[in-house]
Order: C-alpha cells, then structure tokens, then sequence
C-alpha cells in the first residue's frame, strides 16, 4: 500500500468529452468461455471506429499475454484480474473513449466493483450478459478448452468445474443469447441501448 500520495486534479471527464465531443463510458461484456463475447467486442470496436468514435477493446486471452501475465484462475487471481481491468476500463472512459471489456467475469462481486468503480467517478457502465446454453458453447470450444476441462486436464473451468461457477448477471443492461442472436444483431442491440439512453448519438 503506497503512502505520501496525492491526487492531482485536472480536466474533468466532462470536460474531456466536451473537447473530444464524445462521451467515455465502458461496455463490460460478460459471458462464459466460447459465448462470443470476444467476437461481439471486435464488431462493436469496428462499428464504434467507423463511426468516427474513439473505442478501444480489451480482452480477456490478450490482457493475460500482459498486464495480467501473473495472475491464473483461482477466485481470488480472477477477482484481481478483474480489478485491475476495470481501473483500466476506468482510465479509457475517463478520457473519453468507449472502452469495450470482454471479461469472463464470473463473480458477480467483482463485476459489481468494476461498476462502482465507474459510476462513483461519474461514469457510464454497462454490463452486457452475453449468454449461451453452456452444451452450445461446449459444442463450439474453438480453442478446445471445454474438451481439457471434461478430460480433467483443466481443473477449474468456469461453467464445468465446481469451483469454478459462473453466476450470471442478474439485471444487465443488455441481454444477448448468442445461440439465437447473430454477431451483427447483437451489435446493434448494444448501439441502439446506448442510443435508446442517450450515452451515444
Ligand atoms: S476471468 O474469469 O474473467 O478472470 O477470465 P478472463 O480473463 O476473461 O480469461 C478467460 C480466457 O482464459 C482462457 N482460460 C480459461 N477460462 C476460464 N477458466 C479457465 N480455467 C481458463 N483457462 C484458460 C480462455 O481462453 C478464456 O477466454 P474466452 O474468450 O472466455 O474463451
């Protein structure tokens, strides 16, 4: 724990997203492995970029490649994993851009801090439950991780293993069930939120 700090105030996020004439604000999406949240992310940072708005996608594999290199997947790894995340989500919607998590986030109290985070700062959150019925994901494994986990090989797999359970949001901003909902369709059911709210034009 650091002592002998202080804040140095500055431009407020406001007035940033006042100068940069855009609003900064995080679209947490949360899911189980294979549920599509990556893909969802990637259109929606292209749509957003198309669409002359600042956007930025941080995601759950890469950020581990990184940042997060030291931390695996016990509850406690996840929740700090996910802390630290959603201070960096927090960094990007601060200077006005929208940032785009794509986090398993399986525990609902971390996910709840990442949005206290936020909104004690006066900043958008909105929580994306992108959903699946967990045989579909299990049919999908792209990168064959549901296989190890069954295999025992993987032992604390979000959705497979006991000590590894995913507890799903209960009152998200946006619902996605991506066994019924195409990429494109869950995009724009993002933007129209977002539209709907009047966080983006
Ligand atoms: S978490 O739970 O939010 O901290 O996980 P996250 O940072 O999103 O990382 C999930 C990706 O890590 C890979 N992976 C695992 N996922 C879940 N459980 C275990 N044990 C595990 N081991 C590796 C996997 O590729 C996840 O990516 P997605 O895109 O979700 O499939």
């Amino acid at each position: 724990m650091a002592t002998n700090i202080t804040w140095h105030p500055g431009l407020t996020h406001t007035e940033r997203a006042a100068l940069r004439r855009q609003p900064g604000l995080t679209v947490w999406l949360t899911g189980l492995s294979a549920s599509g949240k990556s893909t969802i992310a990637t259109a929606l940072e292209q749509h957003l970029l198309h669409n002359n708005l600042a956007a930025y996608r941080l995601d759950g594999d890469n950020i581990r490649f990184g940042l997060n290199k030291d931390l695996a997947f016990s509850p406690a790894d996840r929740a700090e994993n996910i802390r630290r995340i959603a201070e960096v989500a927090k960094l990007f919607a601060d200077s006005a851009t929208v940032a785009i998590a794509a986090f398993i986030s399986p525990y609902a109290a971390d996910r709840k801090l990442a949005r206290e985070l936020h909104e004690s700062a006066g900043l958008v959150f909105v929580e994306v439950h992108v959903d699946v019925p967990i045989d579909v994901a299990e049919e999908r494994d792209p990168k064959g991780l549901y296989k190890k986990a069954k295999a025992g090989i993987i032992k604390d797999f979000t959705g497979v293993s006991p000590d590894a359970p995913y507890e799903v949001p209960v009152n998200p901003e946006v619902y996605i069930d991506t066994s019924k909902e195409s990429v494109e369709e869950a995009v724009a059911k993002i933007v129209r939120y977002l539209a709907d709210k009047g966080i983006l034009k």
